[in-house]
């Protein structure tokens, strides 16, 4: 989301002449587009603040701008902590970016030639389907800062689809916080995807994120028939206790989302389920841990985020004791990472000598960077520029930890 979000305000900005530095030393102004979903993230937004900081005081015409969540968060502590923030945008807000930090800068002639010259070829198109979420996890701060969740009207997806289709996407992301409960009118997000599907010259459909007590049999039908629906699904589980999984709020036990699985892996006997993982919720026992380590072993992830749980402010677990040790949550979180890698390892070792449609993504050098639908890297050697944007049938004879070296057929 955050990188979508980036990607437009840095398509929205370019209408104002306002071009990306890349590296800080060159920029005139300074945008940090933050996340207050983990604590980790706020605490690393701080450092980069504060180098910023230090930059402006050697180039004192630059001007900060914090954008995104935690500027809608914490925007009074932001200001006092660094002075030297010009200005604040928060989450809700992120529409209004572009034009407020035009604004800032005195500049303000808008130009559609401009805009229209700095099409950028994004070969893989982000799109955002609905925004905010209702679902309350006890853990999470999403709700307060993104707001209610919002569906946005489908017949504008359908178009921005179309849009991105013919400015050369082949691939469409789509994106909600919970795209499952999306609907619009009687649309719901099954309809959506199957619409999007119809559009001439996309190649392929992914979406993020589902929540396991939305995702329907009909979707998952759908992702058996729709040959434009890749076979990779994101699916967080957060736990497999049941207890844990109750006080989440996350309503589901650790049944129904084995249930969920197996489901999905007989209609898309190739699908790759990754998920996200919390680990030292408060109240996590060992024996919590250990039936989430023991699902990891059991369902065999294709790939999956571990994150050590941080008290979130207004959340409903704030107000719980954060009761595991750092240390137990440090060690926790580095079993479940050694077992995800291990059966990483034994995945993509498996797919060697296999072929794979992939398709094309970036190139540096001679080496193209593709993914195939289960949405595994593969590097592929003496490509060319021409193969870009391709699907290119690809033979796999390599694999090195997480990654895949292949030959095109
Ligand atoms: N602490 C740790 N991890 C969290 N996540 C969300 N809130 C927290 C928190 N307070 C994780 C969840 C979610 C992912 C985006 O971030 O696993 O799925
Ligand atoms: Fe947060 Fe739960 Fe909503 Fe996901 S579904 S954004 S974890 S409240």
């Amino acid at each position: 989301m955050n990188i979508c979000e980036s990607d437009k305000l840095g398509h929205a900005l370019s209408c104002y002449g306002i071009l990306k530095a890349n590296v800080l030393q060159k920029a005139d102004i300074v945008i940090l587009n933050t996340c207050s979903v983990r604590d980790q993230a706020e605490q690393k937004a701080f450092s980069f603040l504060g180098r910023a900081e230090e930059f402006k005081r050697e180039k004192p015409n630059i001007k900060i701008v914090v954008v995104g969540c935690m500027a809608e968060r914490i925007e009074h502590k932001i200001k006092h902590r660094f002075k030297s923030v010009n200005l604040i945008i928060g989450a809700k807000d992120i529409d209004n970016a572009a034009f407020k930090i035009a604004d800032l800068c005195d500049i303000s002639n808008y130009s559609i030639a401009e805009r229209e010259s700095d099409k950028a070829f994004d070969i893989i198109k982000y799109i955002t389907v609905m925004r905010g979420c209702d679902n309350y996890c006890s853990y999470c701060v999403v709700p307060f800062v993104r707001g209610q969740e919002t569906s946005f009207k489908s017949s504008d997806i359908i178009e921005d689809c179309r849009l991105a289709v013919n400015n050369g996407a082949k691939e469409i992301m789509l994106l909600g916080q919970n795209v499952n409960s999306y609907k619009y009118d009687d649309i719901k997000f099954t309809d959506l995807v199957k619409n999007i599907a119809k559009i001439d010259g996309l190649e392929r459909i992914r979406f993020m994120t589902n929540h396991p007590k939305d995702l329907s049999n009909e979707l998952i039908d759908m992702m058996a028939r729709e040959p434009k629906v890749c076979s990779h699904i994101h699916l967080p589980m957060q736990s497999a206790s049941n207890n844990i999984l109750l006080a989440m709020n996350r309503k589901y036990t650790y049944q129904q989302y084995l249930m969920l699985i197996k489901k999905l892996r007989v209609a898309v006997p190739d699908i790759s389920v990754t998920t996200d993982i919390i680990v030292g919720f408060p109240g996590e026992t060992e024996e919590d841990f250990e039936q989430t380590l023991k699902a990891v072993k059991e369902i065999r992830f294709g790939g999956l985020y571990v994150f050590r749980y941080s008290s979130r402010p207004n959340t409903r677990a704030a107000s719980m004791d954060d009761d595991v040790p750092l240390e137990d949550k440090k060690k926790r979180h580095s079993i479940i990472l050694k077992e995800s890698n291990k059966i990483s390892i034994e995945i993509v070792a498996s797919m060697v000598g296999t072929t794979q449609q992939v398709l094309a993504e970036k190139i540096e050098g001679d080496v193209i960077e593709t993914r195939t639908r289960s949405g595994r890297k593969v590097f592929v050697k003496c490509a060319s520029k021409k193969d870009l944007g391709k699907q290119l049938n690809v033979s796999i004879k390599e694999a090195k930890i997480n990654s895949l070296f292949g030959e095109i057929i």
